[in-house]
C-alpha cells in the first residue's frame, strides 16, 4: 500500500485501552514461558521451540529427495535443527531486486500482462481500454496463492492467483501524460478511463508453468485464465446477506452485489479456494448526507471519492449505476432506489474457486465488516471448528478470529484441482459461526470477545445489539458495525494489524504490526481509560493512543510482530507474546528493542508467511512496506524454533541481540516498491514474492538488471530459484 492511497485518520475514538499500555503493565515474557499460564497452554507454547530445536545447527544436506522433491529425513534426522544456508542481502536503494549468491529472480506476469488473446501485448506506449485490461493482470500485486492442478506437477503448474490491490494513474496512463481529471471531462471522468481503472483492480487467475530451464511463463488458458474487477458480480453470503443492509436499486433482494475492491492481502481454504480481502476501499465511495455509524467509523469521505468514478455517470448511460453506485447519498424514497447501501457490500473477505471460471465470487459476511487486510486460517483438526484470523489495517483497530459453527470434515479437503462444488464448502463452513475480536491482558494472557447481539458488553450494563442500538437478534447489524461492536466489548485497539501466519503444527498465529505513527507519548494519554463504558457513541471519531514501555517507541514508524497460541482450536483464551521489534539505523539505538543490525534492519513490517518445512520446522517470511535510506523494502527470514529458547526475562521480545542472527535479509526490492505477496511451490524449489509499485522498474525478465533511464514501472510477481534447483533459504 503506497502511501498515496493509505489513509492515515483514525476513527477509533473508542478509548478502550491501547495495546501499547497493555505491554507496558505485563509480565515479562519469560515469566509466562515459565509456568505463568495454565498447563494446557504452556505445553501449547513449548511446542514453539523445543521440537526440533537443537545445538546442532548443521545444514540437513544428505538422503536426496522424496518424490514431492522434500528433503528426506533419516529418523535420527527428524528431530535435527533446519539452518539458514544463505548470506544476509546488504541493504540497497537502487532500480533493481537483490538476492542472494546462488540465487535467480524472474519476472513473471507484470501488470498488462494479456491473461487471453484478447489483449494485445504490452508496450511503453500502449494505451490501455476497458477491454484490455479486463483481459490483462492487473495492477498492483499483493496478497497471492498457488492452486495446483495435479499432485504430480503442483511444483511447476499450477493457477495463479493474485490481487491487484489499487492503481498508479501515472503509469496508467502514461501515454496521455495522465488521467483526464474532471476539469477536462465535460464535468466528470470519462467513462472510458472509469471503466479501466475499475477493471485494474480486483484479482488475477492465470495459470502459469515452469520449463525444463527452469524459466517461468504464463499460459493462456481459457479454462482458468480470468479477471475479477471492481464491477465484477459477486454474491452476498452470510449474515448480511439477504439483510436490509445490503438492499441497493441493484439489488432488491440484498443478495448480489458489482466488484471487489482493495484487494490487499489473501487466503485461502482447506477445500481449495482464494481468499481476497477488501482493505482501503470505503474511499472509492462517499456519502454526503444520510450516513451511518459505520460509514463514519470506517472513513466513507463526504467529500470526493478516491478517483471520482462517480462523476463518469454525468457522461454514461447510467441506468444501471454503473457509476452513480459510487456516490452513496441516499436520493430515492428507499433503498431499493439508490445505492445508500453500496458501501455496506463492501469491507468482505471474498471467496473464489479458482478452479471453476463460472463461479462467482462470493462475500463471507460472518467473518465480519471492516478494512479486512488479509484472512489466514487456523490450525486445522478433525471434529473440531474451522478458523480464520482476520486484522483490520487502520490505526487502533482490532484483531479478530472466526469460528464456524460446523466442525471440520476432513471429506471437504479438495486442495487439488478436481470438479467439486467448492463454495457449496464454503457456504458450510464460512456462513454460520462466531466472530470474536482480541483483547490482549497484561500478564501475557488473552480473550476472545464474541460478538453476538446478545453478547453483554465490557460494562455488562446492555447487550451488544442494544448498545449499537439495534434490534435484539441482528446479527447482520453487529456485522455491518464490526468495529464499534468490537469496541463496546472491550478488544484491545493494536498497531495497524497486517498480515498473519500460521505454523500449522503448533497453531501458533503470527501477526504483524506495521507502525502507528500517531501512537503518542505516555503523558498525553489522560483520556483513556480501562472502562469501556467510556464509550459514548459509536462512529467516527479521531484519537491518539499512548506509548508505553513495551511498545515503547512514540512516532512509531517501524511496527513489530506479535504472535500468540490457544489452548485449543476455537478457544476463547490465548497467550501472546512480541516476536521481533522493526527497527533501521535512522531510528536511533534507543528503539532497536531486538537489537538488529547491519544483515537485518526493517521497518514497517508487512506480508508474512509460515513456510512449513515439516518435522516442526519451518521459515518465518517478512515483508516490509516502509522504504528508507538505508535501505528499499525487503523479506526477511527466521526459523522462529532457532530463537524461542535463552534469552532473559528482560528481553522486549523473542529475537535478542544472543540470537539476532537467525533473522537474515533473503532480497531487496528496486527503489518506490513494497514487497509483498509470497508463497513457496509445494517442494520449495521457488519462492514467489509480489514486487508492487516500483519507481521504475523491471529492465525485462531478469528482475535482478538495473533499469537504465525511466522507464514505464509495472508491479510484477518475481520468482526467486537457486541456480542448483534445490530448496529456497536452506
Ligand atoms: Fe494493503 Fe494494509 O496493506
Ligand atoms: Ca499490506
Ligand atoms: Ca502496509
Amino acid at each position: 500500500m503506497s502511501s498515496e492511497i493509505e489513509d492515515h485518520r483514525l476513527f477509533n475514538n473508542s478509548e478502550n485501552e491501547p495495546f501499547s499500555t497493555v505491554l507496558e503493565r505485563r509480565v515479562s515474557r519469560r515469566n509466562v514461558m515459565r509456568g505463568g499460564l495454565g498447563a494446557a497452554a504452556a505445553s501449547v507454547f513449548a511446542g514453539f521451540g523445543v521440537t526440533g530445536c537443537s545445538d546442532d545447527n548443521d545444514v540437513d544436506t544428505g538422503g536426496g529427495s522424496t518424490t514431492d522433491g522434500q528433503p528426506n529425513m533419516t529418523d535420527d534426522d527428524m528431530s535435527a535443527a533446519m539452518a539458514l544456508a544463505f548470506r544476509a542481502v546488504a541493504g540497497q536503494n537502487s532500480d533493481r531486486v537483490s538476492v542472494p549468491d546462488g540465487y535467480s529472480a524472474q519476472v513473471l506476469v507484470p501488470w498488462g500482462t494479456p491473461i487471453n488473446a484478447s489483449a494485445p501485448a504490452f508496450s511503453s506506449d500502449l494505451m490501455f481500454t476497458p477491454e484490455i485490461q479486463a483481459n490483462a493482470v492487473g495492477m498492483n500485486h499483493d496478497g497471492m496463492h498457488n492452486f495446483a492442478l495435479t499432485e504430480d506437477t503442483a511444483s511447476k503448474d499450477f493457477i495463479l492467483a493474485l490481487n491487484n490491490e489499487y492503481i498508479n494513474q501515472g503509469p496508467l496512463w502514461a501515454p496521455q501524460g495522465g488521467p483526464s481529471g474532471l476539469e477536462d471531462g465535460e464535468g466528470g471522468r470519462p467513462p472510458a478511463e472509469a471503466r479501466t481503472e475499475i477493471n485494474a483492480h480486483g484479482v488475477t487467475l492465470i495459470r502459469v508453468a515452469r520449463d525444463d530451464d527452469g524459466q517461468w511463463a504464463p499460459a493462456s488458458d481459457t479454462r482458468y485464465n480470468r479477471r475479477i474487477t471492481s464491477a465484477t458480480p459477486c454474491a452476498l453470503a452470510g449474515p448480511v446477506a439477504g439483510s436490509a443492509y445490503a438492499i441497493t436499486a441493484y439489488s432488491s433482494d440484498g443478495m448480489t452485489t458489482r466488484g471487489t475492491n482493495n484487494n490487499c492481502a489473501n487466503g485461502y481454504t482447506p477445500w481449495g479456494t482464494y481468499l481476497t480481502c477488501e482493505e482501503n476501499w470505503p474511499s472509492i465511495f462517499k456519502k454526503s448526507t444520510g450516513r451511518g455509524p459505520d460509514d463514519d467509523r470506517l472513513g466513507v469521505p463526504t467529500e470526493r471519492t478516491r478517483y471520482g468514478w462517480e462523476t463518469a455517470a454525468n457522461r454514461a448511460d447510467d441506468t444501471d449505476g454503473e457509476f452513480s453506485r459510487f456516490d452513496a447519498t441516499p436520493r430515492a424514497d428507499s433503498a431499493a432506489g439508490d445505492y445508500r447501501n453500496e458501501p455496506r457490500t463492501f469491507g468482505y473477505i471474498v471467496e473464489i474457486d479458482p478452479y471453476t471460471r463460472e463461479a462467482r465470487p462470493v462475500k463471507r459476511t460472518a467473518l465480519g465488516r471492516f478494512r479486512h487486510e488479509g484472512c489466514w486460517p487456523g490450525k486445522l483438526v478433525a471434529g473440531e471448528p474451522v478458523v480464520f484470523y482476520t486484522g483490520h489495517d487502520s490505526r487502533n483497530e482490532y484483531i479478530y478470529k472466526f469460528v464456524s459453527d460446523t466442525p471440520w470434515d476432513p471429506a471437504d479437503a479438495h486442495m487439488i484441482g478436481g470438479n467439486y462444488d467448492r463454495l457449496a464448502i464454503g457456504d458450510k463452513y464460512m456462513n454460520s459461526g462466531t466472530l470474536y475480536a482480541a483483547r490482549f491482558n497484561a500478564d501475557g494472557t488473552g480473550e476472545w470477545l464474541a460478538l453476538t447481539p446478545e453478547a453483554m458488553v465490557a460494562d455488562g450494563s446492555q447487550t451488544l445489539a442494544s448498545a449499537l442500538n439495534l434490534e435484539p437478534g441482528d446479527l447482520a447489524g453487529v456485522i455491518v458495525n464490526t468495529c464499534d461492536a468490537a469496541d463496546w466489548m472491550g478488544a484491545t485497539p493494536m498497531d495497524r494489524p497486517e498480515w498473519g501466519t500460521v505454523d500449522p503444527e503448533s497453531g501458533a498465529v503470527y501477526m504483524t504490526l506495521t507502525n502507528n505513527s500517531d501512537r503518542t507519548a505516555e503523558d498525553t494519554q489522560a483520556t483513556f481509560t480501562d472502562n469501556a463504558s467510556s464509550v459514548t457513541a459509536n462512529g467516527a471519531g479521531y484519537a491518539t493512543a499512548p506509548v508505553n514501555a513495551a511498545n515503547p517507541r512514540a512516532d512509531n514508524s517501524n511496527g513489530q510482530v506479535i504472535r500468540w497460541v490457544e489452548p485449543a482450536v476455537g478457544a476463547t483464551t490465548f497467550s501472546w507474546d512480541i516476536f521481533v521489534f522493526g527497527s533501521i539505523p535512522q531510528s536511533g539505538a534507543d528503539d532497536n528493542l531486538s537489537s538488529l543490525t547491519a544483515d537485518n534492519y526493517f521497518s514497517s513490517c508487512d506480508g508474512l508467511w509460515y513456510d512449513d518445512r515439516g518435522d516442526g520446522n519451518g521459515i518465518l517470511w517478512i515483508e516490509t512496506d516502509s522504504g528508507s535510506e538505508y535501505t528499499n523494502d525487503q523479506v526477511l527470514a527466521v526459523i522462529p524454533q532457532n530463537v524461542t529458547s535463552g534469552g532473559n526475562a528482560s528481553d522486549a521480545s523473542i529475537i535478542t541481540a544472543a540470537n539476532q542472527s537467525e533473522l537474515k535479509r533473503f532480497a531487496v526490492g528496486p527503489n518506490g516498491c513494497e514487497v509483498t505477496g509470497i508463497f513457496a511451490t509445494p517442494d520449495k524449489s521457488a519462492l514467489f514474492i509480489n514486487i508492487q509499485h516500483p519507481a521504475n522498474w523491471p529492465a525485462g525478465t531478469d528482475a535482478t538488471r538495473d533499469t537504465e533511464g525511466q522507464i514505464r514501472p509495472r508491479a510484477s510477481t518475481v520468482v526467486i530459484q537457486k541456480t542448483d534447483g534445490g530448496a529456497i533459504a536452506v
